[in-house]
């Protein structure tokens, strides 16, 4: 299943890839941003494009065949930005992309239970190098540090039953697939919750994620980073999927606006318009926020 990338127009309209330009996609993925960036940025424009998960990178290889001459692709996390540029020795930078959380062949392939509608081990791992696994969170970590994290990254109102019931069922047997969980946060919460709009156990199965990547710690990490490797000039696209990443982003970028450091490009942050919805779900929850390095 091939991911459709979010926001297309309005990356390129924020970003403004001009002929032979460098860019840095920090989220490769199968590599949709990073193909229309390198139409726009030929004959010498490079691309350096990073993803955690080694079965990105080979897709995106194999996609961006074409484009080989133009593309570094470095299998790492983007919370590693500035070592990467260096090692990689990436220069005269452009604009920097990030397009954050999972792609849909992740989510549909992988198997590594980030779907709380397959039968999967509960894994979540964007990358296999690190240890930490949501399998390891749900059967491992104390009752009230699950609680916290649902609570937290998952703003999921019935995190201290669900978590009551995690600490519950695995006295009894370890906890091991995505479809084992789910019925536990059935369990949990009331009839209604499972017929609303959204599925019941979608504010769980985010918040695990969440925690299982450092995804917050790492968007905290990559962006001064991103800032400091851009050339001035250059542009800074961020597309987050959820409040608590759109609310680092938008608080960074304020931040290093009133340090005259970058100007924002969107006041409002840019969203999925009604026919992009239609065809791409995911652009549902999609926001680009942009700004300039002074
Ligand atoms: C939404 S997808 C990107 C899709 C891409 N823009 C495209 O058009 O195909 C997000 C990607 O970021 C990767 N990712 C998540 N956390 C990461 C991290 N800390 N460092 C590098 N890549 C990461 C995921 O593996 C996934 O491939």
């Amino acid at each position: 299943m091939i991911h459709i990338a979010v926001l297309t127009k309005e990356v390129l309209e924020y970003l403004s890839p001009q002929k032979n330009e460098n860019f840095i996609d920090c989220t490769i993925g199968e590599g949709g941003h990073s193909k229309l960036i390198l139409e726009k940025t030929g004959p010498e424009g490079k691309i350096l494009g990073i993803d955690a998960d080694e079965n990105q990178i080979k897709n995106c290889r194999e996609i961006l065949e074409n484009y080989k001459e133009r593309l570094v692709l470095a299998n790492d996390s983007y919370a590693n930005l500035q070592k990467i540029v260096e090692k990689e020795n990436f220069e005269k930078i452009s604009g920097i992309l990030l397009d954050l959380g999972w792609s849909s062949n992740q989510l549909k392939e992988s198997k590594r239970g980030f779907s709380f509608l397959k039968d999967e081990p509960l894994d979540m791992r964007y990358s296999l190098n690190q240890e930490l696994t949501a399998e390891k969170i749900i059967n491992g970590y104390p009752q009230k540090e699950i609680e916290k994290i649902l609570q937290e990254y998952g703003e999921e109102r019935y995190a201290k039953k669900i978590a009551e019931n995690i600490a519950k069922e695995r006295r009894a047997q370890n906890i091991k697939s995505a479809l084992q969980l789910v019925k536990i946060i059935e369990r949990s919460a009331p009839k209604n919750y499972q017929y609303a709009k959204i599925h019941c156990a979608t504010r769980t199965f985010q918040a695990l994620r969440i925690a299982v990547n450092k995804e917050l710690e790492n968007l905290e990490k990559v962006l001064p980073q991103a800032v400091s490797v851009l050339n001035g000039g250059g542009r800074i696209a961020v597309i987050s999927f959820h409040s608590l990443e759109d609310r680092i982003v938008k608080n960074f970028l304020k931040e290093k606006e009133n340090q005259k450091i970058l100007k924002i490009l969107t006041k409002k942050p840019a969203v999925g318009q009604s026919a992009e919805i239609k065809q791409n779900p995911r652009s549902r929850s999609a926001k680009l926020r942009a700004a300039i390095k002074l």
